[in-house]
């Protein structure tokens, strides 16, 4: 019992088989773990060694060629389609490699997207969406459409509409591949402090140690298959500072003191 509680995702005996002409890629070749809830764990791995793969799978984005997936109690393997959305919609939020924003809209009007099902006013879902952009440093790009910023700029654009859910978990693919190191710094710790205030559960794939760092445990996978579970018993980051800010604050980390939470209680 004080296990399921305390198991934000649990995953058992997971494969992942993709046919490719003749042959047989085990992207994923069996895997278990458990991540608890306010966990921040990282998966590192080689580029193809599957994170992405079970990242994917975790979110309900793809479905697995067999194994088990529980996440808030519920069976993800065992759900059609219209249940996986609703389910995303309700407990996952998720930023991808890619930004996959829409080119059509401002940042704005990005970050407000999955606001738009919650039945919110469009005042409220904006000033949500400004705030989530303010702590990701892009007061200044509110009106910009993903064409008129910076690979660097997008993928924080990625971040806040992540952030401006406030979703239990919330799965990252490679958040930061497109930063610069400074700034990929300026993210974790942003991330690392924000899920953890709120006690969010978040994973997070990435192919660099340093960024792993940052999390609480990180799973080491390889071919496919777990090959190692560090804790972390120093993240990056929290260490860094002593969980305060520094002198040195970046305006980052001045929005995050100021604002902690995106507007949850409004
Ligand atoms: N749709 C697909 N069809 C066939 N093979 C696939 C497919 N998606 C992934 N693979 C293969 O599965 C393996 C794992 O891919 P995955 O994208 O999970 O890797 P990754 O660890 O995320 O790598 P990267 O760090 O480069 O993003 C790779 O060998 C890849 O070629
Ligand atoms: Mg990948």
């Amino acid at each position: 019992m004080d296990m399921a509680e305390e198991a934000a995702i649990k995953v058992k005996g997971l494969y992942k088989l993709y046919r490719v002409g003749e042959e047989t890629v085990r992207a994923l070749n069996g895997v278990d773990f458990e991540i608890k809830k306010g966990e921040f764990c990282s998966i590192v791995g080689a580029s193809g060694s599957g994170k992405s793969t079970l990242l994917n799978m975790l979110a309900g984005l793809e479905k697995p060629t067999k194994g088990e997936i529980v996440i808030a109690g519920e069976h993800i393997e065992k759900k059609r389609e219209n249940q996986l959305v609703r389910f995303r919609r309700e407990h996952i939020g998720f930023i991808f490699q890619s930004f996959n924003l829409m080119s059509t809209m401002n940042a704005i009007e990005n970050v407000a997207l999955p606001l738009n099902f919650q039945g919110m006013s469009r005042t409220l879902r904006r000033k949500k969406a400004e705030k989530a952009l303010k702590l990701v440093g892009l007061q200044k790009y509110m009106k910009h459409r993903p064409t008129q910023m910076s690979g660097g700029q997008q993928q924080r654009v990625g971040v806040a509409r992540a952030l401006v859910m406030q979703p239990e978990i919330i799965f990252a693919d490679e958040p930061t591949g497109n930063l610069d190191s400074k700034t990929s710094r300026e993210v974790m710790e942003l991330m690392q402090k924000i899920v953890r205030k709120r006690n969010q559960t978040l994973v997070m794939v990435t192919h660099d140690n340093y960024l792993a760092g940052f999390a609480d445990r990180i799973i080491h996978i390889r071919d496919g298959k777990i090959v190692k579970v560090e804790e972390n018993h120093n993240p990056q980051g929290i260490l860094a500072n002593g969980g305060e800010a520094s002198k040195e604050d970046t305006p980052i980390q001045n929005e995050l003191k100021d604002n902690g939470s995106i507007g949850a209680n409004e």
